[in-house]
């Protein structure tokens, strides 16, 4: 048994997507299991680019099974159009290989309608969600309103429970929001259609992974978002609303712990967030501006610009200790090159005070300023290097300062967007 999990150690967005495409390879299953479409995951193969949001990035391999676990929230309007867009590009999404939880919270219209009106309503304080209706599902499941995949398996009830919630949550946003009410008929009759082609991928993914473990299966858990973005553990308030940690693995796809062997944690070289909250290592300055441009730092679910900044070791060992991070893979090296010199952050500064460790303190982490070390940068292109032994020693230099600081191997480093664009360290 093989049991690999790989977690955003930041913000999100730090190359997911390309390291389980590339490791999807080697694996019989890949498992989702937290978040939605708010996931944007971007995998390139030759000329042709993915961006899978609810999909596990194992899609590209026929021989891979995929799963969506019961922590996962779905839009079903999305997943098909995901699905359709696959399917155009000739990949097979039957449920032959594909396959969703009966537990997973269904994400619908007013879903959608209160997170924009919520975030409107927040104004300077908006979180600045991606705007997929992530919060208030999850907030239906906590308050046990939620429906969920499987209630669309019996037609009546499903029309019944989806007339009643939306009914009241137009109450919701027409008197507390101001917001116009939605179209509750031309709503059921959307998600009755949706419910019909459904049915063929509901399954029970905890037993499906159990009868594969039992088997001896390969598998990959996927996760979405990063650790800084979880809900207990991450920048509360400004947070997703599910756990992307080795936590919500378990919960979210109903495993034991001890199915888990390797944890890795992928780790974008510099530090990049979409949305607003604390970020002690912001650049706002012409390095800040060459990141976005040299990563092409743009959301690949709502194309906003990322804010970039300086490696922050301090959130990276918080994110090493709460995930157990076994391993990391380092993604975008190359976006680093030509720098002149690197810095990366090693402790906060607060009231006149060094801390080593992060504060659970929002308000506290926006006071505080990073403590730098300056390194040397390098000007040769790294994109086609292969091996470890080919990376400049300055390269390497930057790679021993994370592993020193967060006391973990860094095993894999991506060097470009491609999956060929990758050095495995012995
Ligand atoms: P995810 O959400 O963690 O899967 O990451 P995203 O796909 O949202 O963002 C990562 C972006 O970086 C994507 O556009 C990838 O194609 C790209 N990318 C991944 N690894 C590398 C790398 O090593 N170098 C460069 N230049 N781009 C990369
Ligand atoms: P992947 O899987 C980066 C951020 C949003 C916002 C906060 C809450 O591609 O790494 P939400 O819509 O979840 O309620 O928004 O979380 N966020 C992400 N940022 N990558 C993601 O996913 C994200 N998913 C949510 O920008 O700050
Ligand atoms: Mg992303």
């Amino acid at each position: 048994m093989s049991g690999i999990a790989i977690l955003g150690a930041q913000w999100g967005d730090e190359g997911k997507g390309k390291i389980t495409d590339m490791l999807a390879s080697e694996s019989d299953i890949v498992a989702r299991f937290s978040g939605g479409d708010n996931a944007g995951h971007t995998v390139m193969v030759g000329a042709e680019t993915f961006k899978l949001h609810l999909a596990p990035s194992g899609i590209l391999y026929p021989q891979v099974m995929c799963l969506l676990g019961a922590g996962m929230v779905v839009n079903p309007r999305s997943l098909f159009n995901e699905l359709k867009a696959l399917s155009e590009k000739g990949i097979d999404i039957s449920p032959r290989r594909l396959r969703l939880d009966g537990k997973a919270h269904l994400i619908l219209p007013y879903h959608i309608a209160l997170d924009g009106a919520s975030e409107a309503r927040l104004g300077s304080s908006a979180i600045g969600t991606t705007g997929r209706g992530i919060g208030p599902a999850y907030m239906d499941k906590a308050a046990r309103r939620g429906l969920r995949v499987w209630d669309m398996l019996n037609e009546t009830r499903f029309a019944d429970r989806l007339r009643a919630e939306a009914q009241a949550k137009n109450i919701w946003l027409e008197k507390v929001y101001g917001e116009k009410p939605l179209d509750v008929e031309a709503m059921v009759s959307e998600y009755l259609e949706y419910a019909r082609q459904i049915a063929p991928y509901v399954d029970d993914v905890s037993v499906l992974l159990d009868q594969a473990c039992r088997a001896g299966k390969k598998i990959l858990y996927e996760g979405a978002q990063g650790i800084l973005l979880d809900l207990d553990h991450g920048t509360y308030p400004f947070v997703t609303s599910s756990s992307p940690s080795t936590g919500g693995i378990l919960s979210g796809l109903g495993i034991g712990a001890h199915r888990i062997d390797r944890v890795i944690g992928i780790v974008k070289a510099y530090q990049t967030r979409v949305g607003a909250g604390p970020m002690p290592t912001e650049l706002q300055d012409r390095v800040g501006d060459t990141l976005v441009e040299r990563g092409v730092e743009f959301g690949t679910t709502t194309g906003r610009r990322r804010r970039c900044g300086w490696l922050d070791l301090v959130a990276l060992r918080y994110a090493v200790r709460l995930c157990g991070i076994t391993e990391i893979a380092i993604t975008k090296l190359d976006v680093l090159t030509s720098l002149d010199s690197l810095k990366v952050c090693v402790a906060y500064r607060h009231a006149g005070k060094l801390l080593e460790n992060s504060p659970s303190d929002v308000n506290i982490m926006e006071e505080c300023e990073p403590v730098y070390e300056t390194l040397p940068g390098w000007t040769e292109d790294i994109r086609p290097m292969r091996t470890e032994t080919e990376l400049p020693g300055q390269a390497l230099t930057y790679l021993q300062i994370i592993e020193e600081s967060c006391g973990v191997p860094v095993r894999i480093i991506s060097v470009g967007p491609k999956r060929e664009q990758t050095i495995f360290k012995a």
